[in-house]
């Protein structure tokens, strides 16, 4: 039987922290797109949160939907190829996409989606990132909008899980295990 090794949260962003870092992206998305509607486009799971909290501050001129990707490796360390396993339902030719991703981390997946998505022609092409683990980059990919740079940690919570557990918690926490 395996054996569960103890789990210790600690917390690096409060919620607090977390809305007033939303309040000031959305500020600056807002200023770059002016009037201008911009498709948020979600990469499940872990973006959900994000993207319902972004989107609630940017309200009337974004439309919300959805990618979900698989990256097919060995465990953890993934060959770097990502395919779309959940496309979007609408077509994107001349619109505006903003790209809304929990956290950036070797960067395989958002490289793979953007090289996906350019060929379908929107007019532009940016992503917003909750967080960003810059020392584990692997792939060279742009992100326009950071929103935390943190340390090469595990991190759950507000999206972002450990097997599927603690994507509901309203904070942002390293998991240390053991
Ligand atoms: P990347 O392709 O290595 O940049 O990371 C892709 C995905 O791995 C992210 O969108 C997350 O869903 C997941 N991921 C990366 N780092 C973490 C983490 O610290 N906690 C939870 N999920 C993570
Ligand atoms: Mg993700």
């Amino acid at each position: 039987m395996p054996v569960e090794l103890p789990i210790r949260l600690e917390v690096l962003f409060s919620a607090e922290a977390i809305a007033a870092k939303v309040d000031e992206l959305a500020g600056q998305i807002r200023q770059d797109y002016g009037d201008e509607t911009v498709i948020l486009l979600g990469v499940l799971k872990g973006s959900f949160h994000f993207l319902s909290d972004l989107g609630r501050r940017l309200a009337d001129t974004t439309i919300v939907d959805f990618v979900q990707t698989s990256s097919y490796g060995s465990g953890k360390s993934s060959t770097g190829i990502v395919q779309i396993r959940k496309d979007l339902d609408i077509n994107i030719e001349d619109q505006n996409v903003l790209i809304v991703e929990d956290i950036v981390d070797t960067g395989t997946t958002l490289a793979h989606l953007r090289e996906l998505l350019a060929v379908r022609k929107p007019r532009t092409l940016k992503v917003v990132a909750l967080l960003s683990k810059p020392e584990a980059r692997k792939h060279k990919t742009q992100v326009e909008y950071v929103g935390f740079e943190i340390p090469n940690e595990f991190v759950v919570g507000y999206g972002l899980d450990y097997g599927e557990r603690f994507r509901n918690l309203p904070y942002i926490a390293i998991l240390h295990e053991g």
